[in-house]
């Protein structure tokens, strides 16, 4: 069996780190906040070079609570792309905004920027890109549009842990962006997790009460909060990956690099593309196949654990059947979502492993 990410080989790395950091937090019995979660933060600060980091409880949390540091509220629309992960639109509702949907470029599915300025309204407040299975949204475009309009950019940075555009990181465009230390991203927790970035100072410190009940002094409460903080274990776990991570995004793009040379002897796959100018992190190795369930249902049985990310846009969704889209309505993501194939992809994988993976691909073909 090929997982689809393989958490036990990231594990066997760190496991002797996390043990001591783990008898460190029982020790002194700081299970909320406390150093360790500072240390993660100031830790993955240095390695973004972004300012900021703001733990907290998840990824979809750290999206909402930017929501709402930037000002989003009822009333206000936020405008994302229809073919991502069902948190980026949800941290937007329950942020109190009408999320906008917009479809995808054919190529990397990643934001068009050119329906974006269709859709932007007097009550577009926020856009929110998404930098979908590792690399960068065309940001240039895209903060040139929110200056001239005067929106907020709020960056869904997920799936992008070390990723660069142009030289700027993934999360560092626009004044604030949430990413998500779920267990299989990149920089991935051992449990729920993630943070929100920003080189704001002023930004920090209200997402720091935000996800603290709203809350600077303790049992003083000017504003609702949330409780949603960053769990002090899971920052021994994190501050352990995070020292290996260059090196792990490194063996990832080594291993899309083969599959790029291996895929491009197999007639009908479509391989992924890289925007120029970014520096991808292959969070996810997305390709296009005809008759993708039957590919899939055989990969599977073959011990390949391929997967699709996603089978379903948010349109299409019932949590956002009350926007009133229907199908067709964002045609590039609704051919995507029917044909991507995520394949195996993870820093240890190795080259015979790939090999497997392929060949079990033509023959799912064939
Ligand atoms: C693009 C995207 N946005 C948001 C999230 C939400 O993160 P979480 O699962 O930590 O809430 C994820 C990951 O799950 C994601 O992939």
């Amino acid at each position: 069996m090929i997982p689809l990410v393989d958490l036990k080989a990231q594990h066997a790395q760190i496991a002797d780190e996390v043990q001591r950091g783990f008898s460190g937090v029982l020790e002194n019995t700081s299970f909320i906040l406390g150093k360790d979660v500072a240390a993660f933060e100031q830790a993955y600060s240095q390695f973004t070079g972004i300012a900021h980091t703001i733990g907290v409880a998840n990824g979809t949390d750290a999206l909402e609570l930017a929501l709402r540091a930037v000002g989003v509220g009822r009333g206000d629309e936020v405008i994302l792309p229809a073919n991502t992960f069902i948190a980026t639109a949800l941290a937007a509702e329950r942020a109190g905004a009408k999320v906008v949907l917009v479809d995808c470029d054919p190529v990397h599915q990643l934001i068009d920027v050119a329906q974006v300025e269709k859709k932007i309204t007097a009550k577009t407040k926020a856009l929110m890109p998404v930098h979908l299975f590792g690399q960068c949204a065309p940001m240039e475009a895209l903060m040139a549009l929110a200056k001239a309009k005067g929106l907020e950019v709020v960056e869904d940075a997920a799936q992008s842990q070390g990723a660069k555009r142009n030289g700027t990181p993934a999360g560092g465009f626009g004044r604030i962006a949430g990413t998500s230390f779920y267990p299989g991203k990149n920089l991935g927790a051992y449990g729920d997790a993630g943070a929100v970035l920003t080189n704001d100072a002023a930004l920090a410190k209200k997402v720091k009460a935000l996800r603290n009940y709203g809350s600077e002094v303790k049992y003083h409460h000017p504003e609702t909060g949330f409780n949603s903080r960053l769990d002090t274990l899971q920052a021994v776990v994190l501050s352990a990956k995070l020292k290996r991570l260059a090196g792990w995004n490194e063996q990832r793009r080594a291993a899309a690099a083969r599959y790029e040379q291996l895929l491009s002897k197999v007639p009908g796959v479509g391989r992924p593309g890289t925007l120029e100018g970014n520096e991808h992190v292959w969070h996810l190795y997305v390709i296009r196949v005809p008759n993708r369930d039957e590919v899939l249902k055989k990969l599977n049985a073959a011990g390949v654990g391929a997967g699709i990310h996603y089978p379903v846009p948010v349109h299409l969704q019932g949590a956002f059947a009350h926007l009133g889209h229907k199908a067709g309505d964002f045609p590039v993501a609704e051919k995507a979502a029917n044909e991507i194939l995520s394949l195996p992809m993870f820093g240890e994988i190795t080259a015979a492993q790939q090999e497997q993976v392929v060949d079990a691909l033509k023959k799912a073909l064939s």
